[in-house]
């Protein structure tokens, strides 16, 4: 029986993922912010008999403490963790800090994953065979990065910040394999193409229309499901491997640059020495 942790585990494709693995016989942690959220995913995984192996754990995952909070309460009760699926996300039209006063994106797109997949990396480790999928949109160029306001404290549009979110991931990506150099670890970085979810978020009105026709055109949850479990039951032998739907995208390439990498994990850093928090 594996352990599969999900952030972000409790709607959408997270859920679709929990669920799966669930009815395949394994253990699955999801955390997700809202209880009422996570009621109904341990309600399903009871009525597919699997309620014994499904776990809940609340957390606001843009606040620094909460991810350490559960980083240290998984660690505690699972010594070996096979596979950490990153997939929480929240959209906002406007932009908005955290208690910690961290910008809400570059702390739950960003920080949570960081911390998820570097405070688990022992655990992991432990497997026979473990994985790291982060949910993103690997690939895009590096001028996606807003090095000189990567919190937009000035100019926030969603769409960039959204982009920014994408390459915040994969240099995440870059810069996890870096510093754990011989890791068994195999770290996915995949993007499900358009897919009807929960689109869990604060939209204005626009947005909100936009986010519809999303809805409307985006494929199941299962097709999602469908298409990533493979990067968990078989991962790339490579430590890092990114995919566009089925497509293979380089890691070698410049989008994927270590020097960029180094430098978001710099500022990483300086971010969360600045509240306080050890990196
Ligand atoms: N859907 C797509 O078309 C698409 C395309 C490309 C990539 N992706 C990526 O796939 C992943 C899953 O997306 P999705 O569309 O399936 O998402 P979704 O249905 O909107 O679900 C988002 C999940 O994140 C959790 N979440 C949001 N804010 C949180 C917070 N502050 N703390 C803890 N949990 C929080 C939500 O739970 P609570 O509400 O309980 O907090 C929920 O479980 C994301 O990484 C997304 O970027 C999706």
């Amino acid at each position: 029986m594996r352990t599969i942790v999900i952030t972000g585990g409790t709607d959408g494709i997270g859920k679709g993922l929990g669920l799966h693995y669930l009815g395949r016989g394994d253990r699955v942690v999801v955390v997700g912010s809202d209880p009422d959220k996570g009621r109904r995913f341990l309600e399903e995984a009871a009525a597919i008999g699997s309620g014994e192996r499904a776990a809940y754990i609340r957390a606001d995952l843009s606040l620094v403490a909460e991810n350490r909070r559960v980083v240290a309460e998984i660690a505690r009760s699972h010594p070996v963790v096979d596979a950490l699926v990153l997939a929480a996300r929240y959209y906002r039209s406007t932009r908005g800090e955290t208690a910690e006063g961290i910008e809400h994106n570059f702390a739950l797109f960003h920080l949570s994953r960081h911390l998820f997949s570097h405070g688990l990396a022992d655990r992991l480790e432990a497997a026979e065979r473990p994985v790291i999928l982060n949910l993103a949109g690997p690939g895009t160029d590096l001028s996606a990065m807003n090095w000189d306001d990567p919190q937009f404290t000035r100019d926030y549009r969603p769409d960039r910040v959204m982009a920014q979110c994408g390459k915040l991931s994969d240099l995440g990506g870059v810069a996890f394999t870096a510093a754990h150099p011989g890791t068994r670890i195999r770290y996915v970085l995949a993007h499900p193409g358009l897919t009807a979810t929960g689109f869990t978020g604060d939209y204005s009105e626009a947005d909100a229309a936009l986010v519809a026709g999303m809805h409307d055109r985006g494929q199941p949850v299962d097709a999602a499901v469908d298409m990533l479990r493979r990067h968990l039951d078989d991962p790339d032998p490579e430590p890092l491997s990114a995919y566009m739907q089925h497509t293979k995208i380089d890691v070698d390439g410049a989008p994927f640059d270590p020097a960029a990498a180094r430098r978001l994990a710099d500022i990483t850093a300086a971010v969360l020495s600045g509240i306080g928090q050890p990196v």
